[in-house]
């Protein structure tokens, strides 16, 4: 049992991570739900194997690195949630023998990413995530682009200061159209309007998001500023001040009420122009809602019913097994054709050999498919009545389906390669393809059809290749006119001047995304101090861990890849960062190392400062270094050390008056080569400024 335990907590810590962190779920919300629900149940049983750190403790964790994470005022809590009309009539016979017969009112389930605005005075002043419940990240900048949510409040006896709290998301229309741009332009596309939301709201740049089209709406005001005294009421207060409510919630005196209002949005839902998963319950009276209180994860007053995830159930026809430019190979299940949520259904994916085995799919099983928001569907179960008799458990194969090559698996990767990168044609194919993409080298006019007409007609077999074409031999190739091939020509030629970091990216090092290849070139300067560096130098550049320093290191080691960079080097690509004016050389010769969180600036633009002032930021405390910045949380050890050691400590304040201080630079200082030491130090090298 403690065993079974075990495997469930690790199960849901991974899937709690791909949801909650990496925005990449790879399990529907009904599957999580019940391990969890089993967990939960299984712990309950078993006291003896409690554990502090299970994932049946914690809430999920959305922070991140980038924005400020500031407290919550009140935590803001999830919701129990239920698939059972049965359990549901549990909820509702526990809250009346607690507070007697109440009111209820019934709510969408919006499917988006919560949300707490602070309004001071009628203004918006602060927008949070929920973060871990506790706290979460401050990004107002990006709130308010929403259309939807009110910078100041208009209406009577609006309250000094108040807290309200909804739900931010994506319209069908909207996330149509970013996957379509993102389609066009090459990038990865978002697997349901949820992920796109919650990942438009850590954006960056604030244009982009005001560009995607997020929606808001308002579902629960808290704090002492609320005068309501029921939720309803606060609902039609927040509606009268300007906040966007939803028409489709209502007041219902029964149990029965609220069955209807579920099974009426179990099947209207779909015509909705925007995601919902369920319908929330809420006591509508604040007296009874206090009365009934809390326990330590979720309110006692509240409750979501979730919809089921649309099924159908359909044959397994084949497998096909699709190579990707990095060689990794994804099993794609061919389906006959069945009738899913409005569209017909052909195809639907299945992640690699372990989840086919832990599912146990067999060719010619009958197979539940399920459409749970997602663009592609995926296979949920077998229904094992319908097996023949004689099927045989799946093979997985054993061979690349492109090359023949055998396949390997890496350490901690759940998918099977091929590892013959330079020969297997879908993986030359797919890295030029990736290599010409917009937000690599940017090269116009060449589509996917053309590069693999390029492949097949023994014109370019890698992305060096493409800086010796010439525009006769593109011009006789069918769809390809005189006009259309100059132009590419003149594309590739202008791709000689894109800037260093998206050239790393376009050389297609696996794991190294478009960030990572931008805090590489920001720390190394130039692509012969990458291409030195040890895997340890490798890890000191930030986001570098040993998986992807080690890929780095392997990528480089490999005498074709070196070849083709020999070559791309004398064809006149951008191997080196862009130098940068200095601001001033008053840390020059300083080492200087940042620790713990910083109210003002993110890391990364003390990190730029630093740089900007001639100083070098170093990750380690050491007697090398001049001076530590020293933010909230820093570690103690860290703390320790840089105290024995006598290194000047200084407060982000301090920081910024130090730099303030600064005088202009000599000009001559200002357009000093990078000196040719060895890579890790060369941290402090002008960098390009596109990175921040
Ligand atoms: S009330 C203390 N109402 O569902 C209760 N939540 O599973 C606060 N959600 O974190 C939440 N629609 O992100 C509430 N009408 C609604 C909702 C809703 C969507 C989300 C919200 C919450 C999650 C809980």
């Amino acid at each position: 049992m403690k065993q079974k335990i075990e495997e469930l907590r690790r199960w849901l810590n991974y899937h709690n991570r791909k949801y909650y962190i990496d925005n990449a779920p790879e399990v529907s919300d009904y599957e999580f739900d019940q391990r969890m629900h089993e967990l939960q149940r299984l712990e309950a049983e078993h006291p003896e194997y409690d554990d502090p750190n299970s994932p049946s403790r914690r809430v999920g964790s959305d922070l991140t690195t980038e924005f400020r994470t500031v407290e919550h005022r009140y935590p803001m809590l999830s919701l129990g949630n239920t698939y059972s009309i049965e359990e549901l009539h549990e909820f509702f016979d526990r809250v009346e023998r607690e507070v007697g017969k109440v009111e209820y009112v019934c709510e969408l389930k919006f499917d988006g990413t919560a949300i707490s605005l602070t309004y001071h005075n009628g203004r918006l002043t602060r927008a949070v995530t929920r973060g871990d419940g506790r706290s979460g990240d401050d990004v107002t900048t990006n709130v308010r682009t929403i259309r939807t949510i009110p910078l100041e409040l208009t209406g009577e006896n609006v309250a000094p200061l108040f807290e309200i709290r909804g739900e931010i998301f994506m319209p069908y229309a909207s996330f149509d159209r970013l996957n379509a741009e993102r389609e066009q332009a090459g990038d990865q596309l978002f697997a349901n309007p949820r992920n796109a939301a919650a990942g438009t709201l850590k954006q960056q740049n604030s244009a982009v998001v005001a560009h995607r089209g997020l929606d808001c709406t308002l579902y629960q005001m808290v704090g002492e500023g609320v005068t309501a005294h029921s939720h309803w009421e606060s609902l039609e207060m927040a509606r009268a001040w300007g906040f966007k409510i939803s028409r489709e919630a209502c007041v219902c005196h029964s149990a029965a009420e609220v069955d209807e209002f579920i099974a009426y949005w179990d099947e209207a839902r779909h015509k909705l122009p925007f995601p919902t998963d369920g319908v929330v319950i809420k006591v509508n009276d604040y007296q009874a809602q206090q009365q009934l209180g809390f326990t330590s994860k979720v309110p006692r007053w509240a409750v979501a019913y979730k919809f089921k995830a649309e099924q159908a159930l359909t044959r397994l026809e084949s497998v096909a097994f699709q190579v990707g430019r990095t060689g990794a190979i994804t099993p794609v299940a061919n389906l006959s054709p069945v009738l899913l949520a409005g569209t017909t259904v052909k195809r639907a994916t299945l992640h690699n050999a372990e989840q086919i085995a832990q599912l146990d799919i067999r060719l010619g099983d009958m197979v539940y498919v399920e459409k749970g928001g997602e663009i592609i569907p995926k296979i949920t179960g077998i229904e094992l009545s319908e097996r023949k008799s004689d099927s045989e458990p799946f093979q997985y194969i054993t061979h690349c389906p492109e090359c023949g090559t055998e396949l390997t698996r890496y350490e901690g990767e759940a998918k099977h390669y091929c590892p013959n990168q330079s020969h297997c044609p879908p993986q030359i194919v797919g890295r030029i393809i990736h290599f010409i993409r917009r937000k690599a080298m940017d090269i116009d006019g060449l589509g996917d059809e053309t590069v693999e007409l390029l492949y097949e007609n023994g014109l370019v077999r890698d992305v060096a290749d493409l800086y010796d074409l010439r525009a006769p031999q593109l011009a006789v190739l069918p769809r390809l006119g005189e006009k259309s091939a100059e132009n590419i020509i003149k594309s590739i030629k202008r791709s000689k001047s894109v800037p260093f970091a998206r050239v790393l990216f376009a050389l297609g090092i696996r794991f190294v995304g478009e960030t990572t290849a931008k805090y590489l070139a920001a720390h190394f300067g130039t692509l012969d101090a990458i291409m030195n560096a040890t895997v340890e130098q490798l890890i000191e550049a930030e986001e570098v861990g040993d998986k992807i320093a080690r890929s780095i290191a392997e990528f480089f080691a490999d005498d074709a890849n070196r070849t083709i960079i020999e070559r791309l080097r004398v064809a006149g690509v951008q191997f080196e960062a862009e130098a940068r004016e200095l601001h001033s050389d008053l840390l020059a010769g300083k080492n200087v190392v940042i620790s713990g969180k910083f109210l003002r600036h993110s890391r990364d633009e003390l990190k730029e400062l630093i740089e900007l002032h001639g100083g070098k930021n170093l990750a380690a405390v050491s007697a090398n270094v001049d001076y530590l910045v020293a933010g909230e949380n820093m570690g103690p050890a860290k703390l320790q050390k840089a105290t024995k050691l006598g290194i000047k400590m200084l407060t982000e304040e301090e920081f910024e008056a130090l730099i303030a201080s600064a005088p202009a630079p000599a000009k001559a200082e200002q357009a000093a080569q990078p000196t040719p030491e060895p890579a890790h130090t060369q941290s402090a090298m002008p960098i390009q400024g596109e990175l921040f």
